[in-house]
């Protein structure tokens, strides 16, 4: 199981990952972007993580793919650091799991390697955000060292802020 960028060669199993994702709303957010053409998908990912041609509001992001072999596991959206706007609410790190390997460990591994991937970049304090509706991330959150800081109402949801500080 290795953290990859994202890359061509998992174009069928990224396919299959969206479909097996079905209706269900789609963690991270790049994972909403078309990708019919699979290579202006990639270039608009590296473009993210560049912080070119980036929506207003939007820091530079690094999307990365945990994979087994030829098989995408779960996406991570990595922001390089925080505005206002993601302090308040959305935080450092983004991520989902393929609905077939949840429950097995893999988003903490998934989540321990993005907060390992930002200690690496010296991001200080890491700020992970959840709803409170979500128990398998914020536990995910808690195995991974994160501690609850506050809590705040958005789109009518209560979002858990977490906090991962440097040392802990
Ligand atoms: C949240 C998510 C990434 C967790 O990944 P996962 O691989 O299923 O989780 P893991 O197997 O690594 O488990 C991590 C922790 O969460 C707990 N957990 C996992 N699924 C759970 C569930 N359905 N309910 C409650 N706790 C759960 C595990 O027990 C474990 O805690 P522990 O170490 O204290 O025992 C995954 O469920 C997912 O992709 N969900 C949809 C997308 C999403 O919600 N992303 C987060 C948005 S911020």
């Amino acid at each position: 199981m290795k953290l990859v960028p994202p890359s061509a060669i998992y174009e069928a199993s990224y396919q299959q990952y969206i479909k097996e994702l079905g209706d269900e709303e789609r963690y991270p957010f790049p994972m909403d972007f078309d990708h019919a053409d699979f290579e202006a998908l990639i270039q608009k990912l590296i473009n993210f993580a560049k912080g070119k041609n980036l929506p207003e509001g939007f820091v530079p992001s690094s999307t990365l793919w945990l994979v087994d072999e030829t098989e995408i596991v779960g996406v991570t959206n990595i922001r390089h650091y925080l505005n206002d706007r993601i302090t308040h609410c959305g935080g450092h790190i983004g991520l989902g799991i393929r609905p077939k390997y949840r429950g097995k460990g893999y988003g903490k591994r998934l989540m321990e390697l993005s907060i390992q991937w930002l200690q690496e970049m010296k991001a200080g304090t890491i700020h992970i955000h959840c709803h409170k509706d979500n128990p398998a991330s914020a536990n995910t959150i808690k195995a991974c060292g994160g501690l609850l800081d506050s809590e705040i109402e958005a789109d009518g949801k209560i979002v858990q802020r977490y906090l991962v500080k440097p040392g802990d």
